[in-house]
């Protein structure tokens, strides 16, 4: 398809609309299809936003409504871009008293990126939470997988060389 009709080109390398492109004719015209193709297409870009919901709509030939339903409804797919490292920072009344917003701060500061965004090289995002069902070991936070209990922002800085060091894969 015609590279200049992606509206959001700029934020997409060519190399990844190439990708999204083969993804929609691997899929175009096939019953059941559209979750897996979203699926893959994540896979490439990291989130699924109302420019890439368009794109595909055209590919496949269905409605970008349907679509937004789709992406909307499964909490596995995602319209704001994350990281290769996701963070969640759980914000709670538990956590709040014990000092997360200091936590979140420090993250923002030192990633330097606020809350519900993503570093430019798409290692790091942060997300806010209102609880992560730890609430006695408060602070929570999350990255990845990994629960990180009681965490004070002292401690902040080595969480993130933890996953920094850990750009393989
Ligand atoms: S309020 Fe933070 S884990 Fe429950």
């Amino acid at each position: 398809m015609d590279q200049t009709a992606h509206t959001h080109a700029d934020t997409f390398t060519a190399e990844e609309w190439k990708r999204i492109d083969e993804i929609i004719s691997t899929y175009a015209g096939k019953e059941g299809s559209l979750i897996p193709a979203l699926e893959e297409i994540q896979g490439v870009t990291g989130f699924l936003p109302e420019s890439i919901q368009r794109y595909v709509a055209g590919g496949l030939g269905i409605p970008v409504s349907h679509i937004y339903g789709v992406v909307t409804f499964y909490s596995f797919f995602t319209m704001k871009p994350r990281g290769k490292h996701h963070l969640r920072c759980c914000l709670g009344t538990a956590c709040h008293v014990r000092g997360a917003k200091r936590n979140l701060e420090k993250l923002e500061r030192t990633l330097g990126i606020k809350a519900g965004s993503c570093t430019d090289d798409r290692m790091f995002s942060i997300e806010v939470v209102r609880c992560l069902g730890a609430c006695g070991l408060a602070p929570v936070m999350t990255v990845n997988d990994d629960t990180h209990k009681q965490v004070r922002e002292s401690q902040i800085g080595d969480i993130l060389d933890t996953y920094a060091d850990s750009q393989d894969g």
